[in-house]
């Protein structure tokens, strides 16, 4: 991972998108909430899916609320998918059940349009990464920067 942290990357596909998210994915503990910045179509939902995809995780529910969607793998492990796109304010969120995610003893929660929040109000004990994604010169290329946040 560290070689991954601070560092800008690029992929020209959204095969190289897999493998940098398999590359990344092979660090993170247990208990992650890993924000995703980016313009439209950027490729926030595009990663969500390759990070499923290498989880193996099948869609058990349909979204419990407009903003969440939940899969799980053979293996138990749990991947939230929220995404604040269309959040309204802080009441939204809070009706939302975000918040409840939290109180899981493991998950990889993965936020879209994570700027929407205010990254203060994460729970201490969940280690928080942040890939910003942004688009390149041509239609596949793209740029992805993490970092780890220190609470
Ligand atoms: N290298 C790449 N990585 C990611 N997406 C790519 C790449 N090359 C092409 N694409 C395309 O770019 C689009 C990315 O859309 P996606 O829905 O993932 O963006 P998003 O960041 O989730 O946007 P939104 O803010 O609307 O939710 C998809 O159509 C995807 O096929
Ligand atoms: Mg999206």
């Amino acid at each position: 991972m560290q070689s991954l942290m601070g560092v800008t990357r690029t992929v020209k596909s959204k095969n190289e998108l897999r493998e940098y998210w398999a590359e990344l994915l092979s660090y993170l503990p247990a208990k992650t909430v890993l924000l995703l910045n980016g313009e439209v179509g950027a490729g926030k939902t595009t990663s969500v899916q390759a990070i499923a995809d290498i989880l193996g995780m099948k869609d058990v529910q349909s979204p419990s609320f407009a903003i969440h969607l939940r899969y799980e793998n053979d293996q138990g492990k749990s991947l939230d998918h929220i995404d604040l796109y269309r959040l309204k304010d802080d009441d939204d969120l809070e009706s939302s059940g975000f918040w409840d995610l939290f109180s899981q003893k493991e998950s990889l929660i993965v936020i879209e349009w994570a700027s929407r929040l205010n990254t203060e109000y994460l729970p201490l004990n969940w280690e928080k990464f942040e890939v910003q994604i942004a688009k390149g010169a041509t239609d596949d290329l793209r740029q992805l920067t993490a970092r780890k946040l220190v609470s």
